[in-house]
């Protein structure tokens, strides 16, 4: 059988990091093309990975027949134009975190979609995440009970990205710590709790720390390489907000950048008979009551790479057509979460979510 053949556009980090080697280890994969706007770097795949031809435009393949499926791998503000020209032009479409800028971007992404019949599915890599799976798992099992609260803390004493670059530049990214982080922790508990519906949002978003951009005091910054100390920081460097839904309220405390000690980055799932902490990115304690007593379990259990199960389901469903956990119609819902949470916070009010 001949191989899916697919294009990568945008040759940054999550490309080289994740997309990219997910689909050479994929044996049914053959990437045909690497693109970016700077030209180096796509030439850069073609001689790392030794495969495929390195393109700057992404209409020079946009109809090649051959291409069945892309990886959207740019920055957040191309994510909706590229992925619906692909949508359109028949191919299927994994597209990187968040869907989009805003809301009415990524309904457009569904829409499409669905006009389409082609796959688009959104690089929410958690929901293949082994441990987080597993406690999807346990609570649909009844584990937990009731799961009636749960807690995410996404919180950095000093981790702004690229600081006056893409990154804090709300035209180019939409937002700053919720809608880059926080999507991942939202989604995450979205997927656990089943995929309730959101009905009611209220937030603030703060633009804080990093504001006065020659003063921010740092020891490193992830994206360092793209920083512009004249550039544009217009983003929430913090975020909290409450979130009611079909299932359980959500709460969150989110920075990129606050004045605490450490870095805490957890979700605590809270039911009447259980209750989780999941280390984000690790393994959980499950806190319950037998017989009695008070119960903690540490989980610990082989975990498989959640880049690669992505990249693999998503050429199962180019084969099959079938709309799998990372679905656009999943985001939409966290993507209707992100824009309730920053229009909370422009009015000052709670937001109802249709
Ligand atoms: N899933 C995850 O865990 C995860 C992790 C990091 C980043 N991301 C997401 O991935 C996306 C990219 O982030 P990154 O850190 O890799 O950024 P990056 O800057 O390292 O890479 C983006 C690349 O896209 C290229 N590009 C921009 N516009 C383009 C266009 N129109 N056509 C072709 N190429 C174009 C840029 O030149 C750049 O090389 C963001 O949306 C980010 O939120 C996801």
């Amino acid at each position: 059988m001949s191989k899916i053949k697919v294009a990568v556009i945008g040759c940054g980090t999550i490309a080289n990091s994740a997309h990219i080697p997910a689909y050479i280890k994929n044996d049914d994969v053959e990437i045909k093309y690497f693109c970016d706007i700077i030209p180096e770097r796509a030439e850069a795949c073609v001689e790392k990975y030794g495969c495929g031809t390195a393109v700057a435009d992404y209409h020079d393949f946009l109809n090649d027949p051959e291409i069945e499926a892309v990886s959207v791998c740019t920055h957040n503000d191309f994510h909706s134009i590229i992925s619906i020209d692909f949508l359109r032009a028949g191919k299927n479409v994994l597209c990187e975190k968040p869907a989009a800028r805003i809301l009415s971007e990524a309904l457009e992404m569904q829409k499409v979609a669905h006009e389409t019949g082609k796959v688009l599915n959104i690089g929410v890599c958690n929901r293949f995440n082994t441990y987080v799976h597993k406690i999807r798992e346990l609570i649909d099992a009844g584990e937990l009970g009731e799961v009636y609260h749960v807690y995410a803390s996404f919180r950095a004493h000093r981790s702004i990205p690229g600081i006056g670059g893409d990154f804090t530049t709300k035209a180019k990214s939409g937002g700053g710590a919720l809608i880059d982080w926080g999507v991942h922790y939202l989604d995450l508990i979205m997927y656990c709790c089943g995929d309730p519906k959101p009905v009611t949002a209220s937030g603030e978003a703060f633009c804080k720390l990093g504001k006065d951009i020659k003063n921010y005091v740092y020891k490193s910054m992830w994206a360092e390489g793209t920083a512009e100390m004249d550039g544009t920081y217009d983003v929430d460097d913090s975020v909290v907000g409450v979130v009611r839904t079909s299932g359980p309220v959500i709460s969150f405390n989110g920075a990129w950048a606050q004045n605490i000690g450490v870095s805490e980055t957890f979700i605590d799932f809270m039911g009447d008979k259980g209750g989780i902490r999941l280390k984000y990115c690790g393994d959980f304690t499950l806190y319950s009551t037998k017989n009695g007593m008070l119960t903690e379990t540490k989980v610990e259990c082989k975990t498989t790479d959640m880049y690669q199960n992505e990249i693999n389901d998503f050429i199962c469903c180019v084969k099959t057509g079938d709309k799998n956990r990372q679905n656009i119609d999943y985001a939409v819902e966290t993507s209707k979460i992100l824009q309730a949470i920053y229009d909370s916070s422009a009015s000052h009010r709670e937001i109802i979510i249709d």
